[in-house]
């Protein structure tokens, strides 16, 4: 196993820690964004085996489904990854799998008018005691008798959710975030592509974004990644291609993406404008 640079958390994927000047810094909270299927989960689990390679404790909050299939595409032994069970299917999941269950005591919260998302009813009607204050008083308890180094929340989006409304989703969000950036955990929280019209909370809170795109070329799927922001560190400032194969997620640091290819990110800030 390649030694990770000074005070650096490899992610996982040798090509992303080489974008990132060595790797991810320690004990701070990073986002992972992208549409649906561009890998985002893969990226997570893969951050969770790496650290478990390396004797860490690692943590899945899985609020969306559980990773059934991209563990068994994988193969990857995933035996000591834990699971906090948030999303209800997560127990079947934890036991076919053989994640580590965590039995966390979960708080009752009231379950007042759901928002709109049917996903959200779903949820709420199979496990209606969870709210983002239920989960953040799972997770402090969770973390106060685990050290945990590295953890994956999967994702924000379903998290936000959660929330009752607005106003609670504001407060209530911003309080679990916070809880996260001061646990000294280093935590992929992974969201669907932020609105650029709207500064999203867990963006000002984050130290870095990683962000991973995907389009259609014929019936190939093309994919790329970047470092949309990492404080307190040099990075590379062009995407540079991925792929998703039995393996997991692969980065090539040194090859360059097509200048035709730049403008049709699908999400794309400074590039191909
Ligand atoms: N063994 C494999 N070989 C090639 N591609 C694979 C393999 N396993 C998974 N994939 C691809 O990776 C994608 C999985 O992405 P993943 O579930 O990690 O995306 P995601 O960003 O988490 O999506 P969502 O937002 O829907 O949760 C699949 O859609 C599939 O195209
Ligand atoms: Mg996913």
């Amino acid at each position: 196993m390649k030694e990770a640079a000074e005070g650096r958390v490899p992610t996982g994927v040798a090509g992303i820690d080489e974008m990132l000047g060595g790797g991810l810094i320690a004990g701070r909270p990073y986002v992972v964004s992208g549409t649906t299927g561009s890998g985002k989960t893969t990226l997570g689990v893969q951050f969770l085996h790496e650290g478990v390679k390396r004797g860490e404790r690692a943590l899945l909050v899985a609020i969306d489904e559980p990773p059934a299939e991209i563990v068994r595409s994988l193969g990857w032994d995933v035996g000591k990854i834990r699971i906090l069970d948030v999303h209800p299917a997560a127990k079947a999941f934890s036991k076919r799998v053989s994640l580590v269950e965590v039995a966390a005591q979960r708080s009752v919260g009231s379950l007042r008018e759901a928002g709109p998302s049917a996903k959200t009813e779903a949820m709420k009607q199979a496990s209606p005691e969870i709210s983002v204050q239920s989960l953040q008083l799972m997770l402090k308890q969770e973390l106060g008798e685990v050290r945990y180094s590295r953890m994956v929340i999967d994702s924000l989006t379903s998290l936000k959710k959660l929330s009752e409304n607005m106003e609670d989703m504001n407060s209530s969000i911003m309080s679990i975030l916070r809880f996260i950036s001061e646990s000294g955990v280093t935590t992929l929280m992974i969201t669907d592509l932020p609105d650029p019209t709207v500064l999203e909370p867990e963006i000002f809170i984050c130290r870095g974004e990683i962000r991973l795109h995907k389009r259609m070329v014929g019936n190939r799927i093309d994919r790329c990644v970047t470092v949309e922001k990492f404080r307190g560190s040099a990075h590379d400032t062009l995407p540079r291609p991925m792929a998703i194969t039995e393996m997991g997620v692969s980065v090539d640091p040194h090859r360059k993406i097509p200048k035709a290819s730049l403008k049709m990110l699908q999400a794309f800030t400074q590039y191909g404008r």
